[in-house]
């Protein structure tokens, strides 16, 4: 058992919809976010930066008491989660794209993956999906723009729809049956891709699994915070608090991140 915080980072306030989760499952956890809103998009940057940009936001959470890290980007886990997890003690939970599901229960074998550049062009990515999408048609899309326009608090806007409508036109074509979502921003266009996409396909993110395996392995070092304790919920940014904070829905606490 312990009252030490769950540390969770992104590069920016996409991965709240991981935290979410996070803070569903495990309501008496004291969790601790990071937007490193300042340098999103991280999909644009090289490993070498990443992996730079990830240990600058593990540090500051290891400082703040953090007893297990989420790496709730997927560009981050892809490209840095190994060397997080040789350089710190604690233990560190990824988030992958969900193609290992939405290819084993696709009937039309043609399934749609959403993601960044980072992501799709990772080695970790690609043996996934050749893994487990033997003689499927996997339509593999970067969101090209996606991201910052979820960061500016565009998450309905016309411009946005307009650009989800151009990705998402090859995969209605192929006709898919699963959209993966590969980025832990792209929950929030969830209003905007019912909106778009036939209603019998559907669409999957990691974050319920992120939550599920977070718990796993808090069990597994008996870390886990089961005290009936007033849990804490801290938010940092060094990008615009209030967009952060309208992603929230409720009135956490929400400071200033000076790097
Ligand atoms: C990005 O920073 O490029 C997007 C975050 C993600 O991949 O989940």
């Amino acid at each position: 058992m312990s009252e030490q915080p769950i540390g969770v980072f992104d590069s920016g306030v996409g991965g709240t919809s991981i935290w979410k989760e996070i803070h569903k499952l495990l309501p008496l956890e004291n969790n601790i976010y990071i937007a490193d809103s300042a340098n999103a998009p991280y999909g644009h940057k090289s490993t070498e930066q990443i992996i730079e940009l990830c240990k600058k936001n593990t540090e500051f959470l290891l400082k703040k008491g953090c007893k297990l890290v989420v790496v709730a980007c997927n560009t981050a886990t892809t490209n840095a989660i190994k060397e997080l997890r040789e350089t710190y003690a604690v233990p560190f939970i990824g988030i992958e794209p969900a193609i290992k599901p939405a290819a084993l229960q696709s009937k039309h074998k043609a399934v749609g993956i959403l993601a960044t550049k980072g992501t799709l062009s990772s080695e970790l990515f690609q043996k996934t999906s050749s893994l487990y999408t033997n003689g499927q048609q996997v339509i593999e899309q970067v969101g090209e723009g996606l991201v910052e326009l979820i960061e500016e608090g565009k998450v309905d806007s016309e411009e946005t729809k307009i650009l989800l409508k151009k990705y998402l036109q090859p995969m209605i074509e192929a006709n898919i049956d699963y959209l993966v979502l590969g980025c832990s921003h792209y929950p929030y266009l969830m209003p905007l891709l019912i909106d778009i996409l036939p209603s019998h396909v559907k669409i999957i993110d990691s974050g319920e699994a992120v939550a599920r395996q977070t718990k796993t392995i808090l069990e597994k070092h008996n870390l886990l915070n089961n005290q009936n304790t007033n849990s804490k919920n801290e938010f940092y940014t060094n990008g615009n608090i209030g967009i952060l904070k309208s992603l929230l829905n409720n009135p956490f606490e929400v400071n200033f991140l000076a790097f």
